[in-house]
């Protein structure tokens, strides 16, 4: 694949599954997806026959491997013990550190699943009756559909083999016995990481689960939810001072053929290796076809082709073209700043960061959706969130130190010691650019697809890229990356507004109005991800 050349697939996609709000001989539900005049209903969700039930795999013939901590899922996440590291410097650790022999053993990889894809708590009833059953990360609309699976080598408790971490009675299930590693140092063209790690995490989306919803939509929410789920996996890692690096480049259908899934249903969203040194790699045994028996979520399935042409057009073949795709990542240069208005961020030192931990951080955070609009927010905490957002992970195709591939705006409703406006965030500088002062609570209502609650939030904070930029760096791949790359620094801040006594939810926009409203005139940019946040109204006493 020519990986400058070939971006159409991804710029049609992105068309193609745009929000917008439409007249109402459009359509009448006035909120469509696509682009003029190519636009459809946003939400399908149809059929409630078909809706996906349970939204996690359920391997029918494969024994669950006994754990501790075998309890019901809520109490799991009650029982897990505690880190000591401040969960915001867990949530900011690059991946790298600390140096040396670090390997996990059987109960760290399922503390890091059960924290990043395990059940949280139960509560709250879908339009159907069925209740809610919450994981330890947010997910859009609730519509769970990643996966974690394992490839180790031996490790203390688990013998070399690929293993799926299986929510529904939080526990292991073997799919593969053996050392497959070599498979992933082949299919990653020895990306270095992989060749030292003893564990590599594959995610997966089982992407029908999310689109019986939002039908093509469900390919941008496969890695805004990985990307949120991530940030769990890399700062429940970093508590556990275990290294960890995100791999995008790798050969898809290879991947795909390791972990027995099908790569068009289910496909693998990314690799992160976790931990270094160990037993090196053996010999991989054959890689043999898999027929587990897997539980049946819905009668009949609908397929959004979009899904499959945007993924399979983005796929990579080989080890070879994984290397080539990786070996020259976008330095994106920042332009001096467009005006004097800038404000110095005044972030927490790190000796006065709140000692709360990540795992207990995890355990409390849900979706706030309700703020305290007569309270402004700490200009501290707040900088300290902003500061801390803006520091890079480790990721074969980003390069270390560089900008993030985004641009990050903040609508600020209510920051004490701030003008209201919006602000471009100078991650280098440390500092905040006042580009459109006034308050925008409407337009951010707005611009959230008229939600109510981003205006009522205290801050807003959106990630946009010149997609002509990434698209021309990475081809059709980068798109993957960038929404991926984005979800991940916002879900950090995200989930540290818990960390200083705030709260956040996750949102979905109206693409051009964004891009009009943060950045007129630059067409090339892309909105692609947004949340929320600020300081939770309480129940008022009854
Ligand atoms: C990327 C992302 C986008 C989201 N978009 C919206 C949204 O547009 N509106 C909304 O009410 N909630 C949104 N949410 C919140 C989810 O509905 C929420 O995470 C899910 O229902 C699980 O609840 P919890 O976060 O309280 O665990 C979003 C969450 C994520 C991670």
């Amino acid at each position: 694949m020519a990986r400058n050349d070939e971006t159409q697939v991804a710029r049609r996609f992105h068309d193609a599954t745009k929000y917008l709000e439409v007249p109402e001989e459009v359509n009448p539900q006035r909120f469509a997806m696509g682009t003029l005049p190519n636009v459809e209903n946003a939400i399908w969700q149809e059929d409630w026959s078909i809706e996906p039930v349970p939204p996690y795999k359920v391997y029918e013939d494969l024994p669950r491997i006994e754990i501790p901590l075998a309890l019901p899922s809520m109490e799991v996440a009650r029982e897990i013990p505690q880190g000591t590291m401040p969960a915001l410097q867990a949530l900011v650790a690059y991946g790298d550190e600390p140096q040396g022999k670090r390997v996990p053993d059987r109960d760290t990889l399922v503390r890091i699943a059960m924290l990043s894809n395990g059940f949280l708590k139960t509560g709250g009833h879908r339009a159907d009756g069925t209740v809610i059953e919450y994981r330890t990360a947010g997910g859009t609309g609730a519509r769970y559909h990643l996966e974690e699976y394992f490839i180790t080598g031996d490790l203390e408790g688990l013998e070399a083999g690929i293993y799926h971490y299986s929510a529904q009675d939080h526990s292991l299930r073997q799919v593969r016995k053996g050392d497959f590693r070599r498979v992933l140092m082949e299919a990653t063209g020895g990306e270095p990481s992989v060749a030292e790690a003893p564990v590599i995490l594959a995610m997966t989306s089982t992407f029908w689960r999310n689109a019986w919803r939002y039908k093509g939509r469900a390919y941008r929410h496969a890695f805004w939810d990985a990307g949120t789920t991530m940030t769990n996996v890399l700062a429940v890692a970093a508590s556990l001072e275990l290294p960890a690096k995100v791999i995008f480049g790798f050969a898809d259908a290879a991947v795909n053929a390791l972990l027995g899934v099908d790569g068009d249903r289910e496909a693998t969203l990314l690799l992160a290796t976790i931990g270094r040194g160990g037993d090196p790699a053996a010999e991989a045994p054959p890689v043999t076809a898999l027929n587990h028996r897997v539980r049946v979520i819905s009668e009949r399935e609908v397929e959004f082709p979009i899904i499959g042409e945007t993924h399979r057009g983005s796929s990579l073949a080989s080890g070879t073209e994984a290397a080539t795709w990786r070996a020259h990542p976008l330095v994106r240069l920042e332009p001096e700043p467009a005006s004097d208005r800038m404000v110095a961020l005044r972030p927490l030192a790190d000796d006065a960061l709140p000692a709360m931990p990540i795992e207990d951080l995890i355990r409390k955070r849900r979706s706030t959706r309700n703020y305290d609009t007569d309270v402004a927010i700490d200009f501290e905490a707040f900088s300290t969130l902003v500061d801390r957002s803006t520091r890079g992970f480790a990721c074969d195709a980003l390069a270390p130190g560089a900008l993030p591939l985004h641009e990050q705006f903040l609508i600020v409703h209510a920051v004490k010691e701030l003008a209201p406006g919006v602000y471009k965030v100078h991650p280098q500088r440390g500092a905040l650019e006042l580009v459109k002062e006034g308050l925008f609570r409407e337009q951010s209502t707005r611009l959230a697809a008229m939600q109510e609650y981003a205006g009522k939030s205290h801050v807003n904070s959106y990630g946009l890229t010149d997609l002509d930029a990434v698209l021309g760096a990475y081809g059709n791949r980068g798109y993957r990356l960038a929404q991926f790359e984005a979800a991940l620094y916002g879900s950090r801040l995200h989930l540290g507004t818990h960390a200083v006594g705030l709260g956040a939810v996750g949102s979905t926009s109206f693409d051009d109005e964004v891009v009009e409203f943060l950045t007129p005139g630059r067409e090339q940019m892309a909105y692609l991800f947004v949340f929320v946040f600020g300081k939770r109204r309480r129940k008022a006493a009854s």
